[in-house]
């Protein structure tokens, strides 16, 4: 009786098991090989291109790109905090943010190289996915779509991670696609979005640089017809940058194909994972009907850098990397939570890295679906505190500020909309009921003065 209510009890804890699994996402590690303690604050790194740096400490600084340092311990936190993810998604920006000519082709493989190293050393047995950012070409943000010897050396430093098929594409194109962790009915496809950034001169005038969008639109048919689950991984994403209002990455065409290509085969796509912000953000993307169908997840950088485009005030950040929750047959997002090191504390103290938020718990969501994620988005547009909330962990807890009612339209905008011309109607839309919403006490005390003089 005993063994028989024992089985039943196996059977049953068997079945509400839930399929869950975890993988790390890291992007933006931006080292700079230069970052070096000396007295003289403007010769600290060459990233910060003379700004100068008087709080540099071991750890760097948030005028800077990465020091060795920084790059060695967030790997080493990921291996503390969850040492056998199911494989790591890596997105791309390796090299410091300095003039072409400080660079150099072998210096942007040698840094490629070496931080490929030293992950591949601290998880010799981890699946990687890796795709390359605008940063990891000489000259920066000129990808081309055709073959080249940094795709093919790229290829090459990351062979064990790349099956057979993955690095003739990868040579090609900077893109590949396989199952995931060879498993049927799972699928990861790595893009190289970089060709469509509108920095990169080389693929203006092309309609389909490297036929990548073909290709993707023909491995998600493909998919579907498999009932494969997909999820896609990318340095570059489409839409604006929730920082600074209507600055866009892509050259408009390609912004347009790739909403496209992702309102047709939304399907089979269970998440989007992208960096190049060095923020933690997240875009929704909708049906024509307007239903959530999509959630591309934006993670935080390990640079903290400071941007140094014009318009973005204190566009620093501190150091993250984030864990996401998954099941493992669905391949739903279940959460994510994001893992940082407060640099100020660290350069103090220690090189301390900490959970800083996981997202079902700060937004009240039971998972991170498209409708969950609907969600989350709803309630930083109408609520302050959730608001106030995302604004913080944006910036990985670095910039406390008030987040004011442009910043919340910009923020706001940015994550609901990733096609241009909706983009504008949301700042229209949504700087309305701003502007309205600080009118209406004026008009209340106006009117109140009114009726009171009656
Ligand atoms: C990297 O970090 C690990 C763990 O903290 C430490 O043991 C190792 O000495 C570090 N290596 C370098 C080169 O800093
Ligand atoms: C990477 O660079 C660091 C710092 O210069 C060095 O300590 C480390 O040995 C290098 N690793 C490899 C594999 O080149
Ligand atoms: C980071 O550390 C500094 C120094 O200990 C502290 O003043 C600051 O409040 C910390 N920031 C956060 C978000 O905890
Ligand atoms: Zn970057
Ligand atoms: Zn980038």
């Amino acid at each position: 009786m005993l063994v028989v209510k024992l089985l039943l009890c196996y059977l049953l804890l068997k079945e509400v098991q839930p399929l869950s699994g975890n993988f790390w996402h890291i992007t933006d590690l931006h080292w700079d090989p230069t970052y070096t303690l000396t007295n003289a604050p403007e010769l600290v790194c060459a990233s910060s291109g003379k700004r100068p740096a008087p709080n540099a400490g071991q750890f760097g600084d948030y005028e800077c790109d990465s020091p060795w340092h920084l790059i060695n311990s967030s790997v080493y936190a990921m291996k503390d905090i969850l040492p056998d993810p199911d494989f790591i998604v890596w997105t791309g920006d390796d090299t410091p943010h300095v003039p072409n000519e400080d660079l150099g082709e072998d210096a942007v493989l040698d840094i490629i190289s070496n931080l490929t190293h030293v992950i591949k050393h601290v998880f010799p047995r981890t699946k990687v996915y890796s795709a390359l950012g605008n940063h990891d070409y000489h000259p920066k943000n000129q990808l081309p779509a055709g073959p080249n010897n940094i795709y093919s050396q790229t290829a090459q430093m990351w062979k064990d991670w790349l099956e057979l098929p993955s690095q003739e594409t990868f040579k090609k194109g900077g893109y590949y696609t396989e199952r995931l962790l060879g498993q049927p009915g799972l699928r990861m496809l790595v893009l190289n979005t970089n060709l469509y950034y509108d920095q990169n001169k080389l693929n203006v005038a092309l309609d389909d640089p490297a036929s990548q969008f073909s290709w993707a639109d023909h491995v998600l048919t493909e998919a579907a017809k498999n009932k494969e689950k997909v999820y896609i991984i990318g340095h570059v994403p489409p839409g604006f940058f929730e920082k600074k209002r209507s600055k866009p990455w892509f050259v408009p065409k390609f912004n347009q194909k790739y909403v496209d290509l992702i309102q047709r085969h939304h399907s089979v796509i269970l998440g989007q994972f992208f960096g190049h912000h060095h923020t933690d953000s997240f875009r929704m993307f909708y049906s024509s009907e307007g239903s959530p169908i999509s959630t591309m997840f934006l993670s935080p950088g390990v640079t903290p850098w400071k941007t140094t485009l014009p318009g973005v005030v204190d566009g620093a950040n501190n150091p993250g990397i984030r864990v996401f929750e998954y099941d493992t047959k669905t391949l739903l997002v279940k959460d994510v939570v994001t893992y940082y090191l407060n640099l100020t504390y660290a350069n103090m103290a220690r090189g301390r890295w900490e959970k800083e938020y996981r997202l079902t718990e700060s937004y009240r969501v039971p998972d991170a679906s498209p409708a969950s994620m609907h969600q989350v988005l709803e309630r930083i547009a109408n609520d302050h505190c959730y608001l106030q909330k995302y604004y913080e962990y944006n910036s990985v807890s670095y910039d406390l500020s008030e987040c004011d009612s442009d910043c919340r339209v910009d923020h706001v905008c940015a994550a609901r909309e990733v096609d241009y011309t909706r983009y504008e109607h949301c700042l229209a839309k949504e700087g309305a009921a701003a502007i309205y919403g600080g009118l209406l006490p004026v008009l209340s005390a106006v009117l109140s003065l009114v009726l009171s003089s009656r």
